[in-house]
């Protein structure tokens, strides 16, 4: 096991995995630091499928073209569910007021999935296992991926989390420095300009030195291609589709 600080600082993604399978005993203990995350109000508005047959991996990165999901050993897709407490009002005849539709209704989904994601991510990470988060599970066909793996309305999905054995230990990728991620009491925009610009003069050094930089490119530049392609991405449609959609205000 490693310490937590060494789990939390040495911690970068891995997308290259080794063909070994993940003890029972590692996979239980990822399973019970899932259960036991804080959620809005106990309310465990989130569900997970674990996903180990190599069949459905494979139509996974089928779908989404992220080769992590095939090749990892534990592909956990997290999601956003309000079907389970449907499900509890109806037996009691309580009318559930339609939170889910209202923006805070899906952000307490998304935020409880996530929270699960992290706490599943160091719980691995410290036993010796590598990690990637793939936000494409739910930006590159949601619709075709929640029939295949039967999600019930109410029930949508946010990110997933190949999980295996690492077979690479890439340098970690600079992060914007301190002032501009950590505020002390109040937010300050002091010398922002220059610190981006150098944040970007940064990773394009550490994009150049290294494998995925056959690229200079600066990182504003990179964020504004991601952007244009994430204007493609039809995610209120498909939260609706799974009965979501901001709809509601908040009532007063
Ligand atoms: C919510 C989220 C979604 C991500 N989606 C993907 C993905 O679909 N594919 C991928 O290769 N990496 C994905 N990543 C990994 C990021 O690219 C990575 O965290 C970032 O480049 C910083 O590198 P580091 O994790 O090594 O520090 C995702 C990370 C997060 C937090």
């Amino acid at each position: 096991m490693k310490n937590i600080i060494e789990t939390l600082l040495n911690r970068t993604s891995i997308r290259r995995y080794e063909r070994q399978a993940i003890e029972p005993e590692k996979k239980e203990l990822i399973y019970r630091a899932i259960s036991n995350s804080p959620t809005s109000y106990n309310g465990q508005q989130y569900s997970v499928i674990a996903v180990e047959e190599q069949k459905l991996k494979e139509q996974i990165y089928a779908l989404t073209g992220q080769k992590q999901i095939k090749t990892c050993a534990l592909f956990l897709i997290f999601c956003s569910d309000y079907h389970k407490i449907e499900i509890a009002a109806e037996n009691n005849e309580w009318v559930l007021p339609p939170f889910q539709h209202t923006l805070d209704g899906i952000l307490v989904g998304v935020i409880d999935a996530t929270i699960a994601m992290c706490n599943a991510r160091i719980m691995s990470e410290s036993m010796g296992l590598g990690c990637c988060c793939i936000g494409y599970i739910r930006t590159a066909a949601p619709r075709e991926l929640s029939e295949m793996l039967h999600l019930p309305k109410g029930v949508a999905i946010v990110c997933g989390l190949a999980i295996g054995y690492p077979r690479e230990q890439p340098d970690s990728r600079p992060k914007q420095e301190r002032s501009l991620i950590i505020h002390n009491n109040r937010y300050s925009t002091d010398n922002m300009e220059s610190k981006m610009a150098q944040y970007d003069r940064t990773i394009g050094l550490y994009n150049h030195s290294h494998s995925i930089g056959t690229t200079d490119k600066n990182w504003s530049k990179h964020m504004t291609e991601y952007y244009r392609e994430g204007m493609t991405y039809h995610t209120l449609g498909y939260y609706n589709e799974q009965g979501y959609g901001v709809t509601e205000e908040n009532e007063m």
